[in-house]
């Protein structure tokens, strides 16, 4: 089934407030999809939601609610042909802070998701959005039939998510598919306070206050950076390839970026900024790199954006939108 296909179906985003989920909002609408979004709108400040990712609350087609609500995702999902889940507390740092909120959205929050899914003879297809946190430590190069080894909160949440999805939407015959996405960057992808993710943003971030980037442990970890176009691209060739029944699959670039190399990619369109090496913090993962031969395969699709086009999209839009540098960074940079 191609991506023209979901013209004029009904298709339920979770957490479609986020960068992420409304990006997938956008590409469905654009497609002639019926998107309804439900979203708790907790991760950022309201003008965040509001001026860079265009939340519209008065949207009849826009809910501001839990997941874990009981009841709404039943009321939802019954007049629903598609859902995509990715709802989550999707900050390392943060579950690794509160594991019972990571427990209450990520676990409790996508159980009612699958309740509801599995009960609804309706939808044709659940995607699942799981993260190649799953994979922790490791070989450079993560393939999706690796043993899981998570090594965080949040990793191990997904994993019980996967694992979960597989479960019960399999014993109800309904068919899923998981996406474990490598690390989305892209405008206007805003930075979260005491988060260390994000890399891209965080750089041009700084070195848009004129701050030095901090390269931890001297930026050799690995990152498979995945621009949040094409993430929500493959998000919806997942959710509509007959291969991808049942499945799970890597979306990513299969191209591995060094903290280092961003750095220098990022200090270049601001050619005054200094490097800083900094001590490796405990629990950040040496990283690796997506294999894309199942993602191609299943998927008959691959990622278009490269690094540098992505860093440079990123570097432009900060530039035309200045304002969107979080005022917690502003009083960093004064301290
Ligand atoms: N950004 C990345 O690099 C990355 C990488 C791998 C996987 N993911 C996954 O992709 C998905 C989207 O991530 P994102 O980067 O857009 O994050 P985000 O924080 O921008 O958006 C997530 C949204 O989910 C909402 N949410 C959280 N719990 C909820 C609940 N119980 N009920 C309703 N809404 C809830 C939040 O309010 C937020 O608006 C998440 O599942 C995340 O784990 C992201």
């Amino acid at each position: 089934m191609s991506l023209e296909q979901l013209a004029g179906k009904t298709v339920l985003v979770t957490g479609a407030g986020g960068l992420i989920g409304s990006r997938i909002t956008a590409q469905l609408r654009q497609l002639g999809a019926r998107a309804i979004s439900v979203c708790k709108l907790d991760a950022y400040p309201p003008e965040v939601y509001r001026e860079r990712f265009g939340i519209d609350t008065f949207n009849p087609d826009f809910i501001v609610g839990d997941i874990a609500e009981p009841g709404l995702m039943n009321r939802v999902i019954t007049e629903c042909d598609y859902v995509i889940h990715a709802a989550a507390l999707a900050d390392v740092a943060a579950c690794t802070r509160q594991p019972l909120d990571a427990i209450d959205s990520n676990i409790i929050g996508t159980q009612h998701v699958l309740d509801a899914v599995a009960a609804s003879p309706r939808v044709q297809r659940m995607v699942f959005v799981s993260s190649a946190s799953v994979y922790g430590n490791g070989c450079p190069r993560f393939v999706e039939d690796a043993a899981v080894s998570p090594v965080s909160v949040y990793g191990n949440s997904k994993v019980w998510g996967e694992y979960q999805t597989a479960a019960m939407l399999g014993k109800a015959d309904r068919s899923y598919a998981i996406v474990r996405y490598f690390s989305v960057y892209g405008e206007p992808q805003i930075v979260k306070e005491n988060s260390h993710s994000w890399v891209v943003a965080w750089f041009a971030m700084r070195a848009a206050l004129g701050l030095p980037l901090q390269l931890n442990g001297g930026g050799h970890q690995i990152r498979d950076l995945v621009h949040v176009d094409d993430i929500a691209a493959g998000t919806l060739h997942a959710l509509t390839s007959p291969r991808a029944h049942n499945k799970t699959v890597n979306i990513g670039t299969g191209t591995g970026t060094s903290i280092r190399q961003v750095a220098e990619l990022v200090g270049a369109h601001y050619p005054d900024t200094q490097l800083v090496e900094t001590p490796m913090p405990p629990g950040d993962p040496e990283g690796g790199y997506a294999s894309v031969e199942r993602m191609e395969e299943l998927l008959d699709w691959r990622p278009t954006t490269t690094i540098e086009e992505g860093v440079a999209r990123y570097v432009a839009w900060l530039r035309a939108n200045p304002s969107a540098i979080p005022e917690w960074m502003h009083r960093a940079a004064a301290a």
